[in-house]
Formats: C-alpha cells, sequence, structure tokens
C-alpha cells in the first residue's frame, strides 16, 4: 500500500477555555497515521481521548498547531466534505425509538444487503436474527430493550454502514466481552480493510494490535508505539497492561500467538464454536482470564470509583 497519512496532527495545542486559561486540555500532541493504519488511544479518564476526536473532525478548531486530514488542514474543508470522511461511534450516542434498520440507517438510503452486511460485520447479526421480527423489530426509546453490548454493535453497525474512510470508535466496546471486543475489530478490518481505524479504549487488549497507541495524560502524550514498544518504553502503559493482564509475560505470549493468528490452548473450543468467526483465534485463553478477572472486580471497581465522582485509576500510578 502507498503510504498517505490519514490523520496528522502537527504539535497541536488546544484548550476548550481559549489558550491562557490555565493548563491546556492537550498540550503539544504530535503524530502522524497512515491510510489504512489503525491508532489506538488509551488515558485515564479526562486525559483527553475524546478532545483528540473533537478536534480531529474539527468540533473544535487547534489553538496552535494543525491537523489535517488526508494531508489537508481541516480548517480548508467544507464542513460537510469532511464530515462525509468520519464514521463515529460516540461514548455517548444513543438509538432511538424506531426499528432496528432505522437505527442503523439513520436516514441514509440503505439497500437490504448493505444493512444486513453492516449487521453482519458489526457482529450483531446473529442477535438480530434471534429476535421475532428480526431487523424490522422497534426498539424502545434508548434501546431499552437490548443489552449494553447489543446496543453498542448496532451503533457500531450504524457506522460501518457509510464505509467510511475514517472509522472512529470512542470507548465503544466496553459493554463487549473480550471475544466479541476482538471478533468485532476483526470483522472491521475484514469489511474495511482501507480504512484508518481510531480506536478509543479503556483496555489495552482493545488497542494492543493497533499500529500506534497513544498513551495520554493530562492532555499529554506521555507514549506513544506499538504495544511492545510501549511495553519496554512506557511505564504507564506497562502498569496499565500489568493491571488489566496480570503478568507482563502472559500478556507478551498471547500477543506472540495474537500475531502467528493461532492459540494452540484454545483451538478445540475455537471448533465447538464452529462459526464463521471460527478462523480467528485471537489470544484466548488470556481474554477469557482477562474477562473474569474483570467481572470478578476491576470493572466494578471502575464504576464505583466513576459513580463517586472519583477518578479511575487506569495508569495504577506506582
Ligand atoms: N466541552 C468541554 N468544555 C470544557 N471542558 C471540557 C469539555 N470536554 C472535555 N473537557 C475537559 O477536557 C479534559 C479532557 O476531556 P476528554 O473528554 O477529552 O477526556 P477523555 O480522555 O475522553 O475522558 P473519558 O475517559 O472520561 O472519556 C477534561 O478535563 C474535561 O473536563
Ligand atoms: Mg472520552
Amino acid at each position: 500500500m502507498s503510504r498517505e497519512a490519514a490523520i496528522t496532527f502537527e504539535h497541536v495545542t488546544f484548550s476548550y477555555r481559549g489558550m491562557g486559561h490555565g493548563k491546556p486540555n492537550l498540550s503539544d500532541l504530535h503524530f502522524t497515521i497512515q491510510k489504512g493504519e489503525t491508532l489506538g488511544i488509551i488515558g485515564e479518564i479526562g486525559s483527553g481521548k475524546t478532545t483528540v476526536l473533537n478536534l480531529l473532525m474539527r468540533l473544535y478548531d487547534a489553538d496552535q498547531g494543525r491537523v489535517l486530514v488526508d494531508g489537508r488542514d481541516v480548517r480548508e474543508y467544507p464542513r460537510a466534505e469532511l464530515k462525509e470522511k468520519f464514521g463515529v461511534v460516540f461514548q455517548n450516542d444513543t438509538l432511538f425509538e424506531g426499528t432496528i434498520a432505522e437505527n442503523v440507517s439513520l436516514g441514509r438510503e440503505l439497500t437490504g444487503e448493505q444493512l444486513q452486511e453492516a449487521l453482519f460485520y458489526a457482529r450483531a447479526s446473529e442477535f438480530v436474527e434471534r429476535r421475532e421480527e428480526k431487523e424490522s423489530e422497534s426498539l424502545n426509546i434508548k434501546g431499552a430493550n437490548l443489552s449494553g453490548g447489543q446496543k453498542q454493535r448496532l451503533l457500531i453497525a450504524r457506522a460501518l454502514a457509510a464505509r467510511p474512510d475514517i472509522l472512529i470508535l470512542d470507548d465503544s466496546s466496553s459493554a463487549l466481552d473480550y471475544r466479541t471486543d476482538a471478533e468485532l475489530r476483526r470483522g472491521i478490518r475484514e469489511f474495511l480493510p482501507d480504512t484508518t481505524l481510531v480506536i478509543v479504549a479503556q483496555r489495552v487488549s482493545s488497542v494492543r494490535s493497533a499500529d500506534h497507541i497513544l498513551v495520554l495524560e493530562d492532555g499529554r502524550a506521555i507514549g506513544y508505539g506499538t504495544h511492545q514498544e510501549l511495553l519496554k518504553n512506557c511505564p504507564v502503559y506497562r502498569e496499565i497492561s500489568q493491571s488489566q493482564m496480570g503478568e507482563t509475560g502472559e500478556d507478551e505470549q498471547a500477543v506472540g500467538k495474537e500475531k502467528a493468528g493461532e492459540d494452540e490452548r484454545s483451538v478445540g473450543e475455537e471448533e465447538a464454536e464452529a462459526n464463521e468467526w471460527a478462523g480467528e483465534k485471537e489470544k484466548n485463553g488470556a481474554n477469557e482470564r482477562a474477562s473474569e478477572k474483570e467481572e470478578a472486580g476491576e470493572d466494578e471497581r471502575i464504576v464505583g470509583k466513576e459513580e463517586t465522582g472519583e477518578d479511575r485509576e487506569v495508569s495504577g500510578n506506582a
């Protein structure tokens, strides 16, 4: 593939309150993502992850530096043209009262095939098929008759259906178990091999296979590199990784296996699954262990803290 910059941040500094009013929300952010690459963004609550997306889509303008999309300053694009480049699932996106099909099409003219395709690659077909009226089923207000994971998959289907140049998922996998999350990422890649992906996540497992991972703290990049590079060079990333995956050794083992596309420990299990995704053997052993850990307390601790307004210890600073 030819190397062509899809996203560039050139020494970007930004403050919601304007320059000179306290600490900026992003400071001197500088990186480039090529077309078709995946960028993972990870960091504590309030570290600036969503703010990066806001500047990328030009919901706000940088105070200093430039943001470029396909080599062109975002400020030079007609609004509609820039908007068209993105498929987005925002953190607080919701479904509306209407059918599943209406929720995915969102006013666009999708053919039945396009709709099915988007549902399939968002890993939503399975549960939609099980519903009595399938995609014609009506959702309650805000999709209250769906689970959190089902809602997220429909929102992702909505974003996929546009086949965007740049697909942005802001914390869109938090309600998915590790395996579904991994399958979903694989599905997205299969459906949109040339799309540039930006994945904001709380979980290392969601970004570990990204081409570049940006680690944010207080609006500053405290790490930038691949999972392996960051494990070596970024203490905060290593700590996040260790707290979520157990020992680093286990983590590295799982990555090796993910890269090799094979996990001997889970072959039998995968075969038992015998679905169209069985080809994927992405670190199931590690996933399930991590998933259990998460269910056992990690997540609840986070939620508990969040609800009390206390900051979540994503980095587990030591
Ligand atoms: N619209 C806004 N106006 C003013 N300040 C904002 C606004 N949005 C975010 N901020 C502030 O900017 C900082 C970064 O917020 P941001 O939403 O980018 O964090 P985040 O990393 O996405 O956090 P989370 O993990 O909770 O989604 C925070 O201190 C936040 O309070
Ligand atoms: Mg956010």
